[in-house]
């Protein structure tokens, strides 16, 4: 045990301490001008993501799951359609294909985390109707190799970014690649609001008036109702938090990158620890660091020793990847992602650390590889 002070995964009351002031002057605003449903604030935030991402539509949702679902329904996949998904992913991207009917399959990861191209190919049958890759920990997937397979087998391409605002794969961003993406703004993403938040975009017209009237009980511009719908919009309040964070996103990232580099320098020499692609590895490639996931063979000893330095860390999706929820009906076991679950955890990565923060992780991982040879 150390005296040193404990660094936790994740600090929301260190990143809300540090812009207090601000943030409630924006939140009270809002209560002043009784703006809460889809009124100004959704709309600006709304302009100034299509902007960023420089896409034709954008529709603020109530969360990343929310996102998806709708997403699907306004593509038309439903009863009858495959989606190929990876199972290194929450459980909310298979979850959304259940819950539109149609059934999700399973593939493998490749070596960078993400959806291994090779396992979306053989898993294509007469029924595929989408391939969807996600964005996982500010990844961008290696979307040539999608596209092709997607053009090869006429399949839409439909993207999970909810972890990924802002993540280029030569110079594209992640959300706008196919018929529609998503992202989320639960408080712990590298855009995150206060409760539950998410968005969805497309350059396809007719996709987004579908969205448009499925997040508002199918409502037009005039109010009547058109088509069947639900209530899935963005709080006006969460809209405006997330409006006033996206002005300094750039800098959100830039830390973030920077705290990657400083695990990258020091950690890269350790024989039994694996390191996600680095920030400057491929030029093709610009991840924004939503988690910094790492392996280790010495995992489970590792995390103790770390927890008994008062570090916080985690394993993605409780420990537990979609294809071992036997209970939701899955019976595949896709081998790359088995054997990645048995050493994955995530170190601390948000702006609350400070270099020196994040210098006392590294110096504890080489006290536990000092100590065990
Ligand atoms: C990969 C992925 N997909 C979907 C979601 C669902 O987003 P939300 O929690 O906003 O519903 C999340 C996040 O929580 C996620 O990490």
């Amino acid at each position: 045990m150390t005296s040193a002070p404990s660094i936790p995964f994740f600090n929301y009351p260190a990143l809300f301490g540090r812009d207090e002031e601000n943030l409630l002057s924006v939140v009270r605003d809002v209560l002043r001008r009784g703006a809460y449903i889809l009124q100004k604030d959704v709309r600006d935030f709304e302009d100034a993501l299509r902007k960023y991402l420089n896409v034709k539509h954008v529709f603020g949702v109530a969360d990343g799951t929310n996102a998806l679902i709708i997403g699907l329904r306004a593509a038309g996949i439903g009863p009858g359609d495959e989606v190929i998904v990876p199972s290194h992913t929450y459980i909310a991207s298979a979850a959304s294909i259940h819950l539109v009917g149609a059934k999700p399959v399973l593939a493998d990861m490749a070596p960078d985390h993400m959806i291994d191209p090779a396992s979306v190919e053989s898993k294509i049958t007469k029924r595929t109707r989408a391939i969807m890759p996600v964005q996982l920990n500010g990844r961008t997937c290696n979307m040539d190799a999608l596209e092709a397979i997607a053009k090869r087998h006429r399949l839409m391409i439909v993207e999970d970014a909810a972890q990924a605002l802002g993540s280029r794969f030569k110079k594209r961003y992640a959300g706008t690649f196919g018929a529609f993406g998503t992202y989320s703004f639960y408080p712990a993403k590298v855009l995150g609001c206060f409760g539950d938040g998410g968005a969805i975009v497309t350059n396809d017209d007719q996709v987004g008036r579908n969205i448009a009237l499925l997040r508002d009980h199918g409502r037009d511009e005039n109010g009547n109702v058109v088509a069947w719908g639900t209530n899935s919009r963005l709080d006006n309040l969460q809209a405006a938090v997330l409006h006033y964070k996206f002005k300094t996103y750039g800098q959100e990232i830039e830390r973030r990158r920077e705290i990657a580099r400083i695990y990258e320098r020091s950690l890269s020499g350790l024989n039994d620890i694996s390191l996600p692609p680095g920030p400057d590895a491929d030029p093709n490639h610009f991840d924004v660091y939503q988690n910094y996931e790492i392996e280790a063979g010495q995992r489970d000893a590792l995390r103790k020793h770390l927890s008994d330095n008062g570090i916080g860390t985690m394993i993605q999706w409780n420990g537990r990847p979609v294809h071992s929820m036997r209970e939701l009906g899955f019976t595949e076991t896709p081998p790359k992602t088995e054997a990645f679950f048995q050493r994955c955890f995530m170190l601390p990565m948000h702006t609350a650390l400070s270099d020196a923060d994040v210098q006392r992780i590294c110096d504890v991982i080489h006290d536990f590889y000092r100590r065990v040879g």
